[in-house]
C-alpha cells in the first residue's frame, strides 16, 4: 500500500516537472555572425533566468563553416538540413520556442512554414525581414541618381538570375517592388509569402504558432524597407512610399492567414529605438523572457 503511494506521488511529480519544464530555444542567427561568438551575453540571461536550454541553427552542409553555408546554400537545402537535425534531436523535437536575428528571421520563418517535425510555441524575431529587402546597409535613398540607386538598380538586374538564386542567400530576399520580376524569379521571399501559388501548409503551420513576434529598430541602417520588420514594405510600383503590414495585398488578400493570426492576437509588434540589433539588457528581460517561461 505505501509503495503504491509512493509510486504514485513519484509518477505525479515527474508529470508535474515535464510539464513545469521550460521549452528549449533554438536561434538562427543573422548574415556572416558566427553562432558561437555572437548573442551570448543574451544566451546566458535565458539559460539563467528562464532556465532553458538554448541551441544555435548550426550548419555544415557541405562541410562548410555556418558562417561560408549563410552566404553560399539555397535556403531550401539549408532548411532541410535544419529539419532533418530537429527530428534527431531529443531535445528539440517535443518542441522550442524559435528566435530568428536579422535574416535568420526569415529564415526561421522559412524553417516553420516549410517542416513538418517542428513544433514551434513563440517565434520571436529579431529585425527580420519577412517581405525581403530593397537598399543597401547605411544607404538611405535621397535622389534617384545617388550611388545607393544606382546599386539598387544593378542589383536588380543580377539578383534574379538563376546563378544569383542559387548561390548568393541574401539574393533569395531582394524584393524589387517596381518591376515584376520579384514574384516570378524570386526563389525565397516569394515563395514563403505565398506570392505565387498559395501553400496551405505554410498557412496552417504559421496558425500553429502560440505567439509571432516581430521586433522593429526604429533606427536601423541595415534594413531597407525598415517596415519589412512589421511584415512592411514598399507600395508596389513605389520606391519610397512604405505600406504597413495591413495595408500590404499579402494581408488584404490573406495569402499567408495573417489576418486570421491579428484577429486571434496571435502577432505582437514590438519596437526597439535603436539601430539593428542593438538590444538592451533591460528590454530583453523585459519583453523576451516572460515569453520563454510562460508554459
Ligand atoms: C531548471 O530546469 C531543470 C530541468 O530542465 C530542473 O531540473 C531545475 O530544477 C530547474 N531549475 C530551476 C531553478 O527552476
Ligand atoms: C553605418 O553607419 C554608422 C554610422 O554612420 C556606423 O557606425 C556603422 O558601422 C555603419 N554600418 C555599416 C554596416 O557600414
Ligand atoms: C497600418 O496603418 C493603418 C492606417 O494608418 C492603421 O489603421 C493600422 O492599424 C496599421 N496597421 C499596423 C499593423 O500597424
Amino acid at each position: 500500500m505505501l509503495w503504491l503511494k509512493l509510486s504514485q506521488i513519484f509518477t505525479f511529480s515527474c508529470i508535474f516537472f515535464v510539464v513545469s519544464a521550460n521549452l528549449p530555444v533554438l536561434i538562427w542567427h543573422g548574415l556572416l555572425s558566427d553562432p558561437r561568438n555572437n548573442f551570448n551575453y543574451f544566451k546566458q540571461m535565458m539559460k539563467d533566468e528562464a532556465n532553458v536550454t538554448v541551441k544555435s541553427v548550426d550548419l555544415t552542409v557541405n562541410n562548410l563553416h555556418e558562417r561560408e553555408v549563410s552566404v553560399s546554400v539555397h535556403l531550401f537545402n539549408q532548411i532541410d538540413q535544419v529539419c532533418y537535425e530537429i527530428k534527431k534531436d531529443e531535445e528539440l523535437k517535443n518542441g522550442f520556442n524559435a528566435i530568428g536575428l536579422s535574416q535568420g528571421g526569415q529564415f526561421m520563418r522559412g524553417l516553420i512554414q516549410r517542416c513538418d517535425a517542428v513544433k514551434v510555441k513563440n517565434f520571436i524575431s529579431f529585425g527580420g525581414q519577412h517581405q525581403g529587402i530593397f537598399g543597401l546597409p547605411n544607404c538611405s535613398i535621397s535622389s534617384s541618381m545617388s550611388p545607393c540607386n544606382l546599386l539598387r538598380k544593378l542589383l536588380n538586374v543580377f539578383a534574379y538570375t538563376d546563378w544569383a538564386q542559387m548561390h548568393i542567400a541574401q539574393t533569395t530576399y531582394w524584393h524589387d517592388p517596381i518591376s515584376r520580376k520579384y514574384q516570378k524569379y524570386n526563389t525565397f521571399i516569394a515563395d514563403i509569402n505565398n506570392e505565387r501559388d498559395i501553400n496551405m501548409d505554410y498557412i496552417h503551420r504559421l496558425q500553429q504558432l502560440n505567439k509571432f513576434v516581430l521586433i522593429k529598430f526604429l533606427r536601423d541602417e541595415m534594413v531597407q524597407p525598415i517596415e519589412t520588420q512589421w511584415f512592411g514594405f514598399y507600395k508596389p510600383g513605389s520606391d519610397r512610399i512604405v505600406q504597413n503590414m495591413t495595408e500590404t495585398a499579402t494581408y488584404i488578400e490573406d495569402k499567408l492567414g495573417l489576418r486570421k493570426m491579428m484577429e486571434s492576437r496571435k502577432i505582437i509588434f514590438l519596437a526597439i529605438d535603436d539601430e539593428h540589433l542593438n538590444i538592451a539588457t533591460e528590454w530583453f528581460r523585459e519583453h523576451i523572457i516572460p515569453l520563454l517561461k510562460d508554459n
